[in-house]
């Protein structure tokens, strides 16, 4: 298969289908734009699985996704789009680089807070504004920044209640979109522990990529007990 592109977390690959493309999931971990390193052997996997299971969930609820289908344990098979260059970050309650930049109070409970990052390594992902990315050339007009909001709540709305009944609090997360062949704006990349922060809802121990973040350990069997309470 040709590799189309190599990401931090995933590699993908042309299919026979022009609209199709594949997605492997890598064990590897990075943080802070990969400034930290290493590898989790079994992550791919899992990030895989709870993928699949979320952006199946998604879909059920009216969600427009990139997804297909699984195709093998570490593999997606995806629809091709164009990815807007905007990580769109939700935020529930507040921790990670919200707390260091506004310095609010770790664990304020927030209104569904909307945040737009640049999608750019070189210049380390930086937050931006409606008209930043207007003048990035980032979307052709300022109706698709409202529909990427408007479609990051409308995620919200679903795992956050989804992941509550399973005793997870759903901190935050970060959503990137795409653009199909036909222009229709689809969710894409993944939904996956490595891109969302989950606490239980009881302890507020933490199941996600901040256990490797903050060097607390465990970092797979986190993500396998995210994986066991999503198919509870
Ligand atoms: P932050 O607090 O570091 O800005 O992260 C907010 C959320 O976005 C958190 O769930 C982790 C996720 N995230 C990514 O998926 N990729 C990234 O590059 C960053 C910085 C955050
Ligand atoms: N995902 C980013 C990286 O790999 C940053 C992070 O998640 O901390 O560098």
């Amino acid at each position: 298969m040709e590799l189309l592109y190599e990401g931090k977390g995933k590699r993908l690959f042309a299919t026979n289908n022009p609209d199709e493309v594949i997605a492997f999931f890598k064990d590897d971990l990075t943080a802070f734009n990969a400034q930290k390193k290493s590898s989790e052997e079994g992550k791919g996997k899992l990030n895989c699985a709870i993928t699949t299971l979320l952006f199946e969930l998604l879909q059920s609820h009216g969600i427009a996704t990139h997804f297909v289908r699984k195709h093998s344990e570490n593999e997606i098979v995806c629809k091709r789009v164009q990815i807007i260059p905007i990580e769109v970050v939700v935020r529930n309650v507040a921790t990670g680089s919200l707390t260091k930049r506004l310095g609010v109070r770790e664990g304020t409970i927030l209104n569904e807070l909307v945040e737009f990052y640049y999608k750019n390594d070189s210049l380390g992902d930086p937050l931006i504004n409606d008209e930043h990315a207007l003048l990035l050339g980032c979307v052709p007009h300022t109706n698709l920044l409202e529909q990427l909001r408007k479609e990051a709540r409308a995620v919200n709305a679903i795992l956050t209640p989804f992941f509550a009944k399973r005793n997870l609090r759903l901190i935050d997360f970060k959503l990137e979109f795409g653009l199909d062949s036909g222009n229709a704006l689809l969710l894409a990349d993944e939904i996956t522990p490595d891109s969302c922060r989950f606490w239980d809802a009881t302890s507020n121990e933490k199941l996600d990529k901040d256990r490797f973040r903050e060097d607390l350990g465990n970092v797979k069997m986190a993500y396998e007990e995210v994986l066991s309470r999503i198919l509870s």
